[in-house]
Formats: structure tokens, sequence, C-alpha cells
């Protein structure tokens, strides 16, 4: 069962003229099962947060352990191929390619044998509600919902089990960004996924397990939440 802990973990950018200290002193854990929401104004650390739980960057200060290993003596290519994986509010999806292909591409970067990439490719766009003919649509020929729940395949196919989601539904209508949502909520539910989810939605966080709020890079629990 997958489980982050952050323990006072901080993350400054440094640039030659200012420092900007986007993750301040945050501690929290996340537990395979749940659903958890961040919100916050623009600016206040989300995405940079979310990248330190996605090990693109390593905290410099506190630590951030997934399921007991500090994540700077994890293999962290690894950690990204197999482990956890992003979910981006722009799906960037391959225009060239199909949706399976796209689904496919990842595991065929981790060295996936043909056969097995296009079985995880089908069970996995089945998963998030695509039928058998969108596999082989080009992602322009599909609405905003259907393309990123592509991109949802596509990181689950890769393999993770933990999913980080960034404003996942914030090119979508409100009927495809529930659709999303719910298969979030379902993934988590029901096959145990950890998901983080960053919105700018109290409608959506509301659905979550748990809701945090970041402000000026300070994590805090949502008025009303039970500490977890
Ligand atoms: N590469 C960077 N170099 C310098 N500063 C950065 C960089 N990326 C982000 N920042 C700064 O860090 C702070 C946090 O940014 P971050 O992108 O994490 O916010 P966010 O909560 O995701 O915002 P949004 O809701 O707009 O996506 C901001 O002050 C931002 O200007
Ligand atoms: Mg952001």
């Amino acid at each position: 069962m997958e489980k982050i802990t952050v323990r006072q973990v901080s993350y400054s950018y440094r640039t030659k003229y200012q420092t900007v200290h986007a993750v301040k002193d945050v501690t929290c854990t996340f537990e395979a099962g749940k659903v958890y929401a961040i919100m916050g104004e623009s600016g206040s650390g989300k995405s940079t947060f979310l990248s330190l739980l996605a090990g693109l960057d390593l905290p410099d200060g506190g630590d951030l352990m997934v399921d007991g290993t500090d994540i700077r003596e994890k293999d962290r290519d690894d950690y990204r191929k197999s482990e956890a994986s992003v979910v981006y509010q722009a799906f960037h999806l391959l225009p060239l390619l199909t949706v399976e292909e796209n689904v496919m591409l990842p595991m065929e970067m981790n060295g996936v044998p043909k056969a097995e990439r296009k079985k995880r490719a089908t069970e996995f766009l089945k998963k998030v509600g695509l039928p058998k003919e969108a596999h082989r649509k080009f992602p322009k020929m599909m609405s905003g919902g259907e393309q990123q729940r592509v991109a949802i395949a596509r990181s689950l196919a890769a393999g993770g089990r933990i999913l980080l989601a960034d404003e996942p539904t914030g090119n979508l209508d409100t009927e495809n960004g529930q659709n999303v949502v719910n298969i979030l909520l379902e993934l988590a539910h029901k096959e145990g996924y950890l998901v983080v989810l960053v919105t700018h939605n109290p409608d959506v966080a509301a659905q979550a397990d748990v809701a945090y709020r970041m402000k000026d890079g300070v994590l805090a629990l949502t008025d009303g939440m039970r500490v977890p």
C-alpha cells in the first residue's frame, strides 16, 4: 500500500535576482485508496508541491518519504516511470499518434513488450470508459473530456499507483469535469490508487476524502475537514 509522508518540506526557486519560497514547512500524509484535493490561489505553490510528490524536484528542506524510503534515496527515474505519474490540465497528448499509441508510448519507453503494451492500453482505456472504437482515433477527433481520460489511461498504463493530477478538470465543462472526477474517485476507492488532485473548483474539492488549502506555500486542512 502506497503511502507518502511529508515532513516539514520546503522548496524555493532561486534565481539571480530573487528567491521564491514556494513551499513552506509542509507536513501531511497521503495514503492509498483516498483522493486528496489541494485548492489555493494562483501562485500559492500547488504545482510546485505536486512536482515534489512526483519526484520532479527534490525538497530543499524536510523529508519526503514514499513507503518509508526517503525520495532522495530512490531511483527517481524509476519512481517517475513506474510509481508516480502526473496528469496535467492540458492533456499533452501527441497529435500524430492515435489514442492507443499515446497510451502505449510510455510503456514503450519503459521497455514493455509490444503485445503487453497493447493489452494494457486496451485495459486502461476501457477502465476510463473509452470504447474500442475510440482507440484508433487521433486526439483532435475527441472532446476535451475524452482526451483527459486518454491522458489518465496513459498515466495508469505506465504502471504507477500514485496519480498526481494538476487541475485535470481545468479545461473541461462541468459534465466532462465531473466524469473525470468520478474516474479518479473510482480509481482510489475501488482500486486503491493514491490520488492527489489540484483544483480551483470547490465542488470538485468537496468530493475528495481530504481537502487541503494552500496559501503562500503553507498547506492546511480546509475548514470542516477532520484531521486524517
Ligand atoms: N520555475 C520557476 N522559477 C521561479 N519561480 C517559480 C517557478 N515556478 C513557479 N515559481 C513561483 O513559485 C510560486 C508557486 O508557483 P506554483 O506554480 O507552484 O503555483 P500554483 O499554486 O500552482 O499556481 P497556479 O494555480 O497558477 O497554477 C509562485 O510565486 C511562482 O511565481
Ligand atoms: Mg499550478
